[in-house]
């Protein structure tokens, strides 16, 4: 490799972009010392000085000066002729500054989104440089890149092409991937791997600050001016007010129990208004403050970013990259989440409990936070710890990856067999899988096709890293929330009927299921216990309230599925976040808890229906199997056990053994009732297999609804 050129919106003031550039630069130069780069990119001059590398702009066409209004249609039809004309000189120029290039890198960062536009560093500039490496030849790829929100159909349109031409793509968390794949694009076995600021070289983090003994503890707080229709489909004016007045608050509150403070900013446009922002409602909350103890210094580029973060001992921060590189130096951090990146980001730590929802401040909250994470800081570092060397460790792994794809000399991240081989065969299933989407369903589900499909799901199974998920949507699988309807319908007039669901995630399930009985049978009295391991999804799911595309947890279309009526029945609506209406919330009780616990029909008392939904699939087989056991001893006598996404034989055998009767009605259309599941079999672990009704089992092993015997 001799020549690899890099697009994004570098060369401005913003930390994390300029981190994520200088982190694969120096892994790519340190790969292939005699490598050439150029940076296509927003502030050539400035990515020139700075990297030393040769650096051009996304476009050179300046505005055209004249306002539509100004002007006769002449003038305008004269002037649209000229505007295309210098577009298609744009394209020239594309393809001439790409001549010798071997490899253009789209570099991390959150750069696929059009909250900015399409143009400048959005979806067109992007789309019009893949285009002209692909005319080129040069090989593309997207490298932990980051998406969303796409929400114009210019946008959706733009970014769909532009990664269908790439060679390679991966994405830095499942929330950009899952959004891709929610504007349609296809991005089924591209692998998701964390930022590439992770892999940031060890020699330029700085080592911590010597600070004099005795002297107070630091947090450093990271500021952020709201990011409007980047952050939310629809943005509130008050966000931000109601963001600093809470900082402010929290910062009156570390001030008053003997914390000092520095700020923390990064992005070289938007620092000073909201530390002035800022400092002024201080000001006005917390009168006649020491204000040495709240240092801001200017930061002039992300090594400013690390110094202050040096001096600090626990950071409270919002840029995304400010918490990274908070991460990166091992300190104990919590996210003020203002996109779904934060989010991800801190999940992906197992630091969600730490995550604060930038529209949904609250400063009680916030500080209980920050006291829990002060409590546990040891433990957490040694968590931030592992995560951040698995992070470096997946990175490294990715270089390889790229490096291999693009012939380049064998480096050390790239050099055993195995991984090599490792490599091919992903590559090679990357295609298998797009070349299975192509075929039309009566094919891929029958016959030989249909065979080798259930043998590569065997092997997917077997080498799985299974890990959790928390996805969910409303109204996921509507045949079998019909059954349960029908099963109630034979209820004596106004009963009471427990039910247990668990791994709920953030009750998206939960309250599916109540708008299904309780709009049919009003009457019943519906006990509901509603259980998950995770505390934070249950905060979420307790308070019944959701964003139109993310809650702090899930990042998936999760109203997709409804139609607008039901979204006016089930919500109240403000703005884009739908609160669960009263009569859906009542008689919920949200539990934390093991679906594996033996003590759990101890705590909750056996249930005439128990729904156990996709987290089975996501656990060992071993434990799945105790797991499902377990459940089975919650149902009553007679009463039903819904169980799915959960590996079939297993199911299957545990059904037969413990004598559940399988319920014939409607179990084809349930089987098919979730279409992502179906979607996405052989390929993924959790993916689920056409129904094949030859088989001798199938009327037990094709079933989720099933009637647990008094003896189980
Ligand atoms: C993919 S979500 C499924 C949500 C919902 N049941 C559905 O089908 O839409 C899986 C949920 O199971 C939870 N979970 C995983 N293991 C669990 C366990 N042992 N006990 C209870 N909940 C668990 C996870 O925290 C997560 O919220």
């Amino acid at each position: 490799m001799r020549h690899v050129s890099f697009f994004g919106h570098f060369g401005s003031l913003n930390t994390g972009n300029e981190s994520t550039l200088l982190a694969i630069l120096s892994r790519l130069r340190e790969a292939s010392p005699e490598c050439e780069f150029r940076c296509i990119c927003t502030d050539p001059e400035a990515a020139t000085a700075r990297y030393g590398i040769d650096a051009v702009a996304i476009s050179d066409r300046g505005p055209s000066g004249f306002r539509a209004g100004d002007l006769s249609l002449a003038q305008r039809i004269r002037l649209g002729l000229r505007a295309a004309g210098a577009e298609l000189g744009q394209y020239a120029r594309a393809l001439r500054t790409l001549e010798g290039t071997d490899m253009l890198v789209v570099p991390g960062t959150g750069l696929i989104n059009d909250a900015f536009g399409l143009g400048g560093w959005g979806p067109y500039s992007l789309f019009k440089w893949v285009l002209a490496a692909k005319l080129r030849r040069v090989p593309v790829r997207f490298v932990s890149v980051g998406a969303g929100p796409v929400t114009s159909t210019a946008g959706r349109l733009l970014v769909r092409a532009a990664l269908a031409m790439a060679d390679y793509r991966s994405y830095r968390d499942e929330a950009s991937r899952d959004h891709l794949r929610s504007i349609g694009c296809r991005v089924s076995g591209d692998p998701v791997y964390p930022d590439l600021v992770f892999g940031l070289p060890e020699p330029l983090l700085p080592g911590d600050a010597a600070r004099a003994h005795g002297t107070r503890r630091v947090v450093g707080l990271g500021l952020m001016l709201y990011e409007g229709r980047y952050s939310a489909t629809g943005p509130r004016p008050q966000t931000y007010s109601a963001y600093l007045e809470s900082l402010a608050t929290f910062a009156g509150w570390l001030l008053a129990h003997g914390y000092d403070i520095r700020l923390l900013v990064g992005d070289g446009e938007g620092d000073p208004i909201v530390v002035e922002d800022f400092t002024a409602v201080l000001r006005e909350q917390t009168a006649g403050f020491d204000e040495r103890r709240v240092v801001a210094r200017p930061i002039a580029g992300f090594e400013d970013v690390l110094a202050e973060l040096a001096a600090t001992d626990v950071v409270v921060a919002t840029r995304f990259h400010n918490v990274l590189l908070a991460l990166l130096m091992r300190r104990p951090v919590i996210a003020i989440s203002f996109h779904h990146k934060c989010s991800s980001l801190m999940r992906r730590m197992g630091l969600s409990d730490y995550c604060h929802e930038i529209h949904d401040m609250d400063v009680d909250r916030l500080i209980a936070q920050f006291e829990d994470l002060e409590c546990n800081r040891a433990a957490v570092t040694r968590a931030i710890g592992d995560g951040v060397e698995a992070a470096r460790a997946a990175v490294d792994e990715q270089y390889g990856r790229i490096l291999a794809a693009g012939g380049g000399a064998p480096t050390r991240v790239a050099s055993s067999l195995r991984a090599r081989r490792r490599r091919a065969q992903t590559a090679l299933l990357g295609s298998a899988e797009r070349a299975w989407h192509l075929l039309p369903t009566r094919v891929r589900d029958r016959g030989p096709v249909r065979a080798c499909g259930a043998s590569l799901h065997t092997q997917v199974c077997r080498h799985a890293d299974r890990e959790m998920y928390v996805g969910t949507s409303f109204l996921r699988n509507r045949p079998a929330l019909e059954l349960m309807g029908r099963l109630v319908e034979e209820t004596e007039p106004g009963s009471r009927v427990r039910i247990a669901v668990l791994g709920c995630s953030i009750g998206v399930e939960v309250y599916s299921i109540l708008w299904t009985l309780r709009s049919r049978r009003p009457d019943l009295e519906l006990v509901v216990s509603a259980v998950d391991i995770s505390p934070g999804v249950l905060r979420v799911a307790e308070r019944g309230v959701y964003d139109a595309h993310a809650s702090e947890f899930v990042n998936w279309p999760i109203f997709e599925g409804l139609s607008d009526a039901e979204r006016e029945r089930m919500f109240d609506w403000d703005g884009d976040a739908g609160r669960v209406k009263p009569w859906l919330q009542a008689g919920v009780t949200w539990q934390l808890g093991d679906a594996s616990d033996p003590e759990l029909v101890a705590r909750l008392g056996t249930q005439d229906l128990v729904v156990a939904n996709n987290f089975l699939c996501h656990m060992e087989p071993r434990s799945a199997q105790r797991c499902l056991r377990n459940l089975a001893r919650l149902v009553s006598p007679g009463g039903h056990l819904f169980v799915s996404g959960v590996d079939l034989d297993l199911r299957t055998q545990v059904a037969l053994e413990l004598g559940w009767e399988p319920i014939a009605e409607l179990r084809a259309e349930i089987h098919d009732g979730d279409a992502a599941v179906r979607y996405d079999w052989p390929w993924r672990w959790w993916g689920l297999e056409p129904l094949d009704p030859r088989r001798p089992d199938w009327e037990t092993r094709y079933t989720a609804f099933f009637q647990v015997p008094a003896a189980a």
